[in-house]
């Protein structure tokens, strides 16, 4: 129940067990033509793909190597540990940041980007990360960011590492240019690709702005692709076989199925950890449906409870990041999650707490429960 790595099914596990093909051979121009597919029915667009042999990080940072350049400006709400991380990547490539910053746990307020907007013009890109998985917290109006960013002429780029296949995102409608994505998280494959969707406007600044980078170059890739359905350098094969795997189950499931499942989910966790007395990090409006940040009780230790759960329930949770450790949990419930996984981490926190002298209301479990009658 972590927020990534996230369980793999067997059918995806078992994908890797094919031979290692000629990644310069039609067997492969095949594979990834059809990779790039569906990976666009997933992302919703009809805009480029790039699937990197890299984690998200590797195409968080291709999204910014290959966009900005020295003295840009850009936009980005701060409010974690990822939005902070790439804020900072922004500033040491040589971009300005503009940092909207809020409460960890908290989105800002819409109009504060209409306001830095308005303050600054010449605004190159508004980078923003979708689901911030240090603090569970979800950007709800990524549509109007996407909107706004339209109307001012300047490029969308949202880190969507940790929701993509698990909450609904429309590239295309959102207007999103750079969309970066991760296989280990929503996706259910194992860690080690990253797809990143790039829309026509974006692909043509950056062919015609090329950057000083060799193994993210975007460039490079949209003319291995263009010219043979191949990529400029030698991709993860087997993690190509399980992420092509991971994408059918995807699309068998069907995307808006998908998405309810998630919703469902993170509601009978939020149900039942609440009526056990454990309040969210992350307030009302912002909570996320795929990492469940739960507050500690006074007196709980993190290393004690998350020791309990893992060696006598076998259910692994995730700590905090930075100011937060120590003060709260994490629960990551995407990808594979279903009623099983979350009445099984539900009982195993109720019992956890008890063991630790916690007196936990009986009626926890079948209030989650509710959730999936
Ligand atoms: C929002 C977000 N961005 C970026 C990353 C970095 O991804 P990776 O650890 O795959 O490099 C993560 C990882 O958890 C993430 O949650």
């Amino acid at each position: 129940m972590l927020p990534g790595p996230t369980n793999v099914p067997n059918r995806v596990m078992n994908a890797m067990l094919a031979p290692i093909i000629n990644h310069r051979s039609e067997d492969f121009r095949t594979l990834y033509k059809s990779i790039i597919e569906k990976t666009q029915k997933l992302f919703q667009t009809e805009s480029d793909i790039v699937l990197l042999s890299a984690s998200g990080t590797g195409a968080v940072e291709a999204s910014v190597v290959n966009l900005i350049k020295k003295g840009d400006k850009v936009v980005i709400p701060v409010n974690g540990e990822f939005s902070t991380r790439l804020a900072d990547l922004i500033d040491s490539w040589g971009g300005q940041s503009i940092r909207i910053e809020s409460q960890f746990g908290e989105n800002p307020p819409y109009e504060k980007f209409e306001q830095a907007f308005d303050e600054h013009n010449d605004i190159k890109a508004l980078y923003a990360v979708y689901n911030e998985t240090s603090t569970g917290t979800t950007i709800r109006y990524m549509d109007k960011l996407g909107d706004l960013c339209t109307r001012k002429g300047c490029f969308f780029v949202a880190d969507s590492v940790s929701i993509l296949g698990g909450d609904e995102l429309p590239t295309d409608k959102w207007n999103v240019d750079i969309c970066i994505t991760a296989s280990q998280k929503a996706i259910a494959a194992p860690p080690g690709v990253s797809p990143i969707s790039i829309s026509q406007k974006a692909k043509k600044y950056i062919q015609d702005n090329t950057s000083p980078i060799l193994y993210f170059n975007l460039k490079r890739y949209f003319k291995y692709y263009q010219e043979h359905f191949e990529t400029p350098f030698t991709p993860a094969l087997p993690l190509c076989y399980a992420y092509s795997e991971a994408l059918d189950m995807i699309l068998e499931e069907g995307l808006d199925r998908r998405i309810e499942r998630h919703r469902q989910c993170a509601d009978a966790f939020y149900t039942g950890l609440g009526s056990m007395g454990l309040s969210p990090f992350a307030k009302p409006d912002a909570r996320s449906n795929l990492v469940i940040a739960v507050n500690y009780l006074p007196g709980i230790e993190d290393k004690k409870f998350r020791d309990i759960l893992s060696n006598e329930f076998k259910v692994l949770v995730a700590g905090g990041f930075g100011n937060l450790k120590g003060k709260v949990f994490r629960i990551g419930s995407m990808g594979e999650v279903n009623k099983y996984h979350v009445m099984r981490t539900l009982s195993s926190v109720e019992s956890a707490l008890r063991m630790l002298g916690v007196e936990v209301p009986t009626d926890s479990i079948n209030k989650a429960m509710e959730k999936f009658r």
